[in-house]
């Protein structure tokens, strides 16, 4: 891994990411680059750097879900970066979106995937980013050609388990989910099971639990990488709910929601809904900083 040592740089971050950045600049005593976002009437971007960044090692903190807008304003911010003499601009993406279409499901569409990375490398030298979708794909090397960071949340995660629900079990959405929630699982000292689930579109899925009696006394604890519809969730609160499980907590990584996502979420029976904050909303209460941080430190 060759991203810049973390104490040789400067940090700074679109505003939704502030309180992470601060946390970081913390941990990493990085000082800030200050800047300003001017938008036109017509809605383009101006950006305005306020510090000398001639020869500067940059660390980026940027929230990149719903990616489409604010791709091209940090790709605005890191030329206009580049322009005015950053020697080397690492991104941190907490949230690393298009990882979901990673093949050509039906004819005729793109694996974008694939083309967000080649994207998104041309502007920077790496990539660090938390439990990224690596589900058809191993490694993001297979498709991001500058150097990526893998930042994991299983630790953070489990420690917010652990202190919060001591009589859990936690449960995987899926049969895919088991390495991942078994490993939380193993941290957090609680045992677990995964479900059987089919999806049969975007917003219709069904799953099962295949032993329900066993958890009669235990607050479930479903934890996923990603809520997006949050139909996968929704499903599987459902289920439990109907085979006499006490209300679940819902334990993400990423909250990625889509508007009627966390309404559904409590509406099927969830008792709280918590992510970490890799994306900043209203459920992301686990700070992830310390993982990002102890990342970046590994590689000096
Ligand atoms: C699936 O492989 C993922 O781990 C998530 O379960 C899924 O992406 C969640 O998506 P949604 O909230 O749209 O059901």
């Amino acid at each position: 891994m060759s991203a810049q040592s973390p104490s040789s740089g400067r940090l700074l971050a679109f505003p939704e990411h502030w309180p992470l950045a601060d946390a970081l600049a913390d941990r990493l005593a990085l000082p800030a680059v200050s800047y300003t976002h001017h938008r036109f009437p017509d809605r383009e971007s101006l950006f305005r750097i306020g510090t000398d960044v001639r020869g500067s090692n940059l660390l980026l903190i940027a929230d990149l879900h719903d990616p489409d807008p604010r791709y091209l304003q940090l790709i605005l911010l890191a030329d206009t970066l580049r322009d005015l003499g950053a020697t080397r601009i690492d991104l941190i993406a907490p949230y690393l979106p298009y990882m979901r279409q990673d093949t050509r499901f039906n004819p005729g569409e793109g694996v974008s995937s694939r083309y967000f990375a080649r994207a998104l490398s041309a502007h920077f030298d790496s990539l660090t980013t938390v439990d990224p979708h690596l589900h058809r794909y191993h490694a993001l090397a297979e498709i991001y050609p500058i150097p990526a960071r893998l930042v994991h949340a299983a630790e953070t995660l489990a420690g917010w388990i652990a202190a919060s629900a001591p009589d859990a079990v936690l449960i995987g959405p899926d049969e895919e989910s088991e390495q991942w929630v078994s490993d939380i699982a193993q941290r957090a000292g609680a045992p677990y099971e995964t479900l059987v689930k089919q999806r049969f579109g975007d917003e219709d899925v069904r799953v099962s639990l295949p032993h329900p009696e066993r958890w009669r006394n235990h607050v479930p604890v479903l934890v996923d990488d990603i809520i997006s519809s949050g139909r996968t969730l929704m499903a599987a609160v459902s289920h439990l709910r109907e085979a006499g499980l006490p209300a679940p907590l819902c334990v993400a990584v990423h909250g990625v929601y889509a508007p009627d996502a966390l309404a559904g979420l409590k509406q099927a029976g969830a008792a709280e809904v918590v992510t970490t904050n890799t994306v900043p909303s209203a459920t992301a209460s686990i700070d992830i900083s310390a993982a990002i941080a102890a990342a970046l430190e590994s590689s000096r």
